[in-house]
């Protein structure tokens, strides 16, 4: 059974009576009271047993619900803060995560992911303590990139054999959980998928995890995302903590293929991981957002140390320099991918570039990346390591970005 969420709603700039009838109605759900203003809902913060608060508002720069978000986290740091609100420039995204939101969603939504963000709010608040402590010596590789089609899961699944391929045990986890494509991309059969292993029942060890992983020909692991977009909810935070737990006790390498953006599932992965491979292309809108998620793993503290940034496409002829890469990112990339009209042949047939054309220059992008894991020195095709080296060398920030 779920245990009970107490939930506390402040409401900033809506209808009051609404918002209490988007909230979930299922009796695991105690809805705690609704506040009105800073002064209101720290009160109550003080004085009652919150597991959860969230605000809902319009989601505007100038709105008060800032400064309640901000009061709240400092009055009561442990209460995860999800936001609520009717829309998300980015701006104030990046403010209410500034401010120590938890999670955002937009408003209004369905019961049922309302409460299911709000289970992961409260799951993400006791993980990092119950992680340590229990860190396996696998390392936790998370690939990122904020909007679709960059070449995440191409990304992701020929890393995956790349590092089979150099003798690591590798587990590669779909956590597009609604529209994944890493069975299509390594043509493994989704026999059996993450959500089987979600409604199995009982307590989860490494013999039950390797019933519910399909095995890729290089030896690869592959937990896939469930068949289905309505299976999606069935995922719990709580149940990919332990998958990630008990992975990392088994394999050398967890590979976590993401969707597009920050969702409760991404951020989770992003806490517990070793390493993020950002994924970018050579435009102008997926430079924008790249350095947009940039900024975001800044105000969530993540060691831009740990994270590689993979420039894909990087041949392509679109007016955009290098220089302006670097300009635009402030850093500069670690791995480039040129195009090849081959990799969407090689999606199509469900074998990764990297075995299928494995003298190309994109699959030795994909060893380099590699061997930035493994630390083992694998040779690069000529271009691809010529194309890095005149790049300059210089000391590498992600985080000197330029900031309004
Ligand atoms: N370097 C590239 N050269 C040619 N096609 C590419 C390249 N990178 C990606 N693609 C194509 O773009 C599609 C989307 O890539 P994918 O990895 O699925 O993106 P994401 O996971 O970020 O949504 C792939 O199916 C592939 O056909
Ligand atoms: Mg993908």
């Amino acid at each position: 059974m779920e245990r009970t969420i107490r939930a506390l709603v402040a409401v900033e700039g809506l209808d009051t009576f609404e918002v209490q009838r988007a909230m979930p109605d299922d009796p695991s759900f105690q809805l705690l009271g609704l506040t009105d203003g800073v002064d209101e809902t720290v009160r109550t913060l003080q004085t009652r047993d919150v597991d959860v608060l969230v605000v809902a508002c319009e989601g505007r720069e100038d709105d008060r619900s800032l400064q309640i978000i901000d009061s709240a986290n400092r009055t009561a740091p442990s209460v995860p803060i999800v936001v609520l609100s009717t829309a998300s420039p980015n701006g104030f995204l990046r403010r209410a995560f500034e401010a120590g939101a938890a999670d955002m969603g937009l408003y209004p939504q369905s019961k049922d992911q309302l409460r299911f963000m709000l289970s992961k709010a409260i799951a993400r608040t006791t993980r990092t303590s119950d992680m340590n402590g229990h860190r396996g010596e696998g390392k936790l590789i998370c690939v990122l990139g904020p909007k679709g089609g960059t070449g995440k899961t191409l990304t992701s699944t020929n890393l995956a054999v790349a590092l089979a391929l150099a003798n690591q045990r590798v587990l590669i986890i779909d956590l597009d959980l609604q529209f994944g494509d890493v069975a299509l991309a390594l043509g493994v059969p989704p026999e059996k998928t993450m959500y089987d292993l979600a409604i199995s029942g009982g307590s989860l060890d490494q013999d039950k995890l390797s019933d519910y992983v399909m095995q890729h020909q290089t030896g690869v692991d592959v937990l896939l995302a469930p068949a289905r977009p309505d299976q999606a909810s069935a995922i719990t935070i709580e149940l990919l903590r332990d998958v990630l737990v008990i992975a990392r006790a088994h394999y050398d390498f967890v590979i976590a293929d993401t969707p597009p953006g920050f969702t409760a599932e991404v951020i989770s992965t992003i806490d517990a991981s070793d390493a993020l491979v950002m994924v970018g292309t050579l435009d102008s809108l997926s430079l924008k957002n790249t350095k947009l998620g940039l900024e975001t793993l800044q105000l969530m503290d993540y060691d831009e140390e740990k994270i590689q940034l993979v420039l894909n496409r990087a041949d392509t002829r679109v007016g955009i320099s290098h220089h302006d890469v670097v300009a635009v990112l402030g850093s500069q990339p670690d791995i480039f991918i040129p195009s090849d009209r081959e990799i969407p042949r090689a999606v199509n047939e469900g074998v990764p570039i990297t075995l299928s054309r494995p003298q190309s220059y994109a699959a030795a992008a994909f060893h380099e990346l590699a061997a930035l894991f493994t630390g083992g020195a694998e040779p690069a095709a000529e271009p691809v390591a010529a194309a890095a080296a005149s790049q300059g060398s210089g000391r590498r920030s992600l985080f000197r970005l330029r900031r309004k």
